[in-house]
């Protein structure tokens, strides 16, 4: 997978750049990276918590008290628009992550961000909520530069009726059927001008990708084909997405060598691909719990690739943060 098995790279060569990176967990907030200095990176690959899919409202609730105070309004009023401000209020919480990433990013870094929208039936009423239409609005206040998106088709195919699984028997009887939602988004941006290199960048050329892998990579809908579809119980518990996400992302906007963060690192994917692709890597994860998930996961990695890896990974917890 990745760089380790790219053609044209000498086994030394890969021994020699796996050993010279580094990696960094660190068990804290990621609205602030003080770890991090301004310009510092060269991409952010992600997938933050969905707002208004329930899995992560509690998360919502304990990483802003106001967004608990809404839900309970929400009991009491049952109004409109307490839904709209727990709505707003989640997405200004994501957006304190999204600057600090505006921040860290050097000019001409990117930001990649796996999100899906929310569909929600609250006090009777079904609706959508446009999580990647709100996360491009956000971005671009901060400064970001929008570049086109691509569409990651998901394998769930069941259309929906009245926001259930099935149509049931109604399926089939127009007007009150609603779309399926299959697809999340993959939404990109740039931070400020295109990154310049040397004429013949030595790192820029080992990461080159083949013919196939930029048709297929650069096209707006990606439907993985080939890829295991089936989710283990830890992917389901942290929404992990596929390696084979992290991967591509990696590799078409960064180069061998350069930093890529991850500011909700969940179970670990993007650091288990960053150190597979030879890049560095830090990522920031709010739940200790995760921890031996992400160990266990590198700990794979390491046997995969025959290689002592886990010395260079250093694990932070911020004290009195997790
Ligand atoms: C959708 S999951 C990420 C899954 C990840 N892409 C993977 O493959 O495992 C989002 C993660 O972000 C973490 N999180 C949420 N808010 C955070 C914050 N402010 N700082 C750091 N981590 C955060 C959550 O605990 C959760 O594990």
């Amino acid at each position: 997978m990745g760089f380790v098995f790219t053609a044209k790279v000498k086994a030394s060569s890969v021994y020699i750049v796996l050993m010279s990176l580094q990696h960094r967990i660190i068990f804290g907030n990621s609205q602030h990276m003080s770890e991090l200095e301004r310009g510092s990176v060269q991409l952010m690959v992600t997938s933050p918590p969905y707002p208004m899919i329930a899995m992560w409202d509690d998360q919502f609730c304990s990483s802003d008290p106001k967004i608990a105070e809404f839900w309970q309004k929400l009991n009491l009023d049952g109004g409109e628009e307490t839904v709209r401000q727990i709505y707003d209020a989640m997405h200004r919480n994501l957006a304190k992550v999204w600057a600090e990433t505006f921040r860290v990013l050097c000019n001409g870094g990117m930001a990649a961000i796996n999100i899906g929208d929310a569909t929600r039936r609250i006090n009777d009423r079904f609706q959508l909520f446009p999580n990647h239409s709100r996360i491009i609005e956000e971005c671009e206040k901060i400064g970001f530069i929008t570049l086109p998106y691509i569409l990651w088709k998901k394998p769930t195919t069941k259309p929906s009726y009245k926001g259930k699984g099935a149509f049931l028997g109604s399926g089939f009887l127009p007007p009150n059927a609603y779309v399926t939602l299959d697809c999340e988004f993959i939404l990109l941006f740039r931070k400020g001008t295109l990154r310049h290199f040397k004429t013949k960048d030595p790192e820029r050329y080992e990461s080159k990708f083949t013919k196939e892998q930029r048709d297929e990579w650069f096209s707006q809908i990606w439907s993985l084909k080939g890829t295991r579809q089936t989710v283990d119980d830890l992917e389901r518990r942290t929404a992990a997405y596929p390696a084979e996400v992290a991967e591509r992302l990696i590799r078409m906007f960064s180069v061998r060598g350069d930093l890529v963060l991850d500011p909700f690192l969940g179970s670990g994917t993007t650091t288990k691909v960053a150190i597979e692709s030879g890049r560095s890597s830090i990522g920031y994860e709010l739940d200790p719990k995760l921890l031996p998930a992400i160990r266990a996961r590198l700990e794979e990695t390491q046997i995969a690739l025959k290689t002592e890896i886990m010395s260079q990974v250093k694990i932070i917890s911020r004290s009195g943060e997790c």
